[in-house]
């Protein structure tokens, strides 16, 4: 089988899916462009790609899961335009495009990441189509613990906090797991949950993704680092600027190298339970050596 096909397969239903999303819309038309400009500006999807292709491994239906896949990946957006605010990050280029806020405005840009973060529960409670009302709950139970202050919006406090002092290593490693593992592993999660998989099933996929989810991290510090403005689609050296602490700062280059490393490895065994766990082991390790 060839993963890259099946990889690129999945991006063209989530593309195709989310480009029917706030077109057209008459009223509010700035908000709605805003809103698909940040949505269609071509990231890599990774997050709806592990939604599909878990429900795919736990023996689920792929086609149901796809909104809840795009639901993710509206979360995903809107975190990244809030992101990249001048209060936040300070960023001026985000998936190769100037930034939401740059085009739209700052105002604009903080109600097209509040609409796009509502219009993901939205659309879950809408496409339910052929699953049971238990799992759609279950679902935007996951998604809405890992968004929120208890997920990603408190790793997001923390690393305000790291800007202002030095964080511990283990200060770091939990404002990895909630700002980036949370919601990557919540969009794991919902597949199994879709599929309806065993508690099992649903244990090792959160291992497998809180792994795969602190290597990704590692691997965006390292990029900051030692990427191009070009290639990566934002601005390198924008955490050096803010005085973040990253795990750059804390483990030095060779050792974030070694970590991605030994945390794949992990992400790999914690596959062991399934029949067909071969796409998920060939995505770590696409993730481990990514240069985007
Ligand atoms: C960027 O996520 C933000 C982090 C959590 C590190 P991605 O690298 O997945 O961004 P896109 O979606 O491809 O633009
Ligand atoms: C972003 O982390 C995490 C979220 C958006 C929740 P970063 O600030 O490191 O992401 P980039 O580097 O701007 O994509
Ligand atoms: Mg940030
Ligand atoms: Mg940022
Ligand atoms: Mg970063």
């Amino acid at each position: 089988m060839d993963f890259n096909k099946r990889l690129d397969a999945d991006c063209a239903l989530v593309e195709n899916f989310l480009s029917r999303c706030f077109v057209g819309r008459e009223q509010y038309a700035d908000l709605y462009d805003a809103m698909q400009y940040s949505l269609m500006a071509g990231g890599k999807r990774i997050r709806p790609v592990l939604t599909l292709e878990t429900c795919r491994m736990c023996g689920g239906n792929v086609e149901a899961a796809l909104p809840f896949a795009c639901a993710v990946e509206m979360v995903h957006t809107y975190s990244l335009i809030h992101d990249d605010l001048p209060c936040m990050d300070d960023d001026d280029l985000r998936r190769g495009k100037p930034t939401n806020h740059k085009v739209y405005g700052e105002a604009t840009a903080v109600l097209a990441g509040d609409a796009l973060l509502t219009a993901a529960f939205e659309m879950m409670a809408e496409h339910r189509a052929g699953l049971s009302a238990e799992r759609v709950l279950e679902a935007m139970d996951c998604l809405s613990h890992a968004a929120g202050a208890a997920g990603m919006i408190g790793g997001q406090m923390l690393d305000m906090e790291g800007e202002k002092r030095p964080l511990s290593l283990e200060e770091l490693k939990l404002m990895q797991s909630l700002k980036t593992g949370a919601l990557i592993s919540a969009a794991a999660e919902l597949g199994c949950i879709l599929a309806g998989g065993s508690d099992t099933q649903r244990q090792a996929v959160h291992t497998y993704a809180q792994c795969i989810g602190r290597a990704f991290q590692v691997r965006d510090d390292m990029l900051d680092v030692t990427s191009t403005d070009e290639v990566l689609g934002k601005p390198i050296g924008s955490d050096a600027e803010n005085g973040k602490t990253t795990f750059v700062t804390a483990l030095g280059l060779e050792g974030c190298a070694a970590l991605v490393d030994e945390l794949t490895q992990q992400a790999v065994q914690a596959l062991s339970v399934f029949d067909e766990p071969d796409f998920h082991i060939w995505f770590a390790k696409l993730l481990a050596g990514r240069d985007h």
